[in-house]
């Protein structure tokens, strides 16, 4: 099965990008499946219903989160309904832990976990809230979207469940590692990087950026009105020998 992964989408208008290409895309990678990052589409935070519901008629097949997944607080009514999963380390009672998914005669699991490193909100142990999901997880496969700063929180948590789940894809730093690799038959990115303007502070307008760190007045960021996109993620080839392989597009978008 050919999962493509796309890491954190910045901003509405890439939803227009990728309407304008997601299908050619699919199409010449022959992917089966369609899964993203969604913590940031609605003006860089988080995700409105109106949004989510674009995801959908994209044919998007799962939604992971973050640290952002609360940002737009009407997700609140919709999430249990929805597919989307939630970090499933954030000590609330809404929203999905494991997201099951079905693709003809096979089941995927999708766990969406924060690193706690750098994070300065309130999160479970990754590692023991993994643990636990895994004894209750039924799917012929698992993927785990790990949203978090640090590399060696997410490498670490590769080698701890490697052999275990089929997948391991970084989200939330924006930037794409180059570090793919398959262990223990587990596919494994630092970071899938981001869907979002080209040029751009990981998303955002980059005067706006600039402003803050020359001045320390954290004014709201907007995000980036480049006409110019990347779309970041990955492809995971998964059966009776997982593969991983980056994806990093240049697109021309609409201004
Ligand atoms: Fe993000
Ligand atoms: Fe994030």
């Amino acid at each position: 099965m050919r999962i493509l992964y796309l890491g954190d989408i910045v901003g509405e208008k890439t939803l227009d990008v990728l309407k304008a290409n997601l299908d050619t895309i699919k199409r010449e990678n022959r992917i089966n499946l369609v899964l993203v990052n969604g913590e940031n589409v609605s003006g860089g935070k988080g995700l409105t219903q109106k949004h989510y519901k674009i995801l959908k008629e994209l044919g998007v097949a799962g939604i992971s989160m973050g640290n952002h997944t609360f940002s737009k607080s009407e997700i609140k009514e919709y999430i249990n309904d929805a597919t989307i999963v939630r970090p499933a380390n954030i000590p609330c009672n809404i929203g999905k832990k494991v997201l099951y998914i079905n693709y003809n005669d096979k089941k995927i699991a999708l766990v969406n976990m924060m690193g706690r490193v750098y994070q300065n909100t309130p999160l479970d142990d990754p590692f023991k809230t993994m643990d636990e999901l895994l004894k209750e997880i039924k799917a012929d496969y698992i993927i785990v979207d790990f949203h978090g700063d640090a590399t060696s929180e997410k490498k670490a948590f590769f080698y701890e469940f490697s052999g275990k789940v089929d997948a391991i894809v970084g989200s939330h730093t924006h930037t794409q590692t180059a570090d793919e690799e398959v262990y223990n038959n587990t596919c494994f990115i630092s970071d899938m990087g981001m869907c979002g303007a080209y040029n751009s502070i990981l998303g955002d307008d980059i005067d706006d950026v600039i402003r803050r760190f020359r001045t320390g007045v954290f004014e709201k960021l907007s995000v980036s009105n480049d006409s110019l996109y990347k779309i970041n993620g990955v492809i995971l080839d998964l059966g009776e020998k997982n593969q991983i392989t980056r994806v990093n597009l240049k697109i021309e978008g609409r201004k």
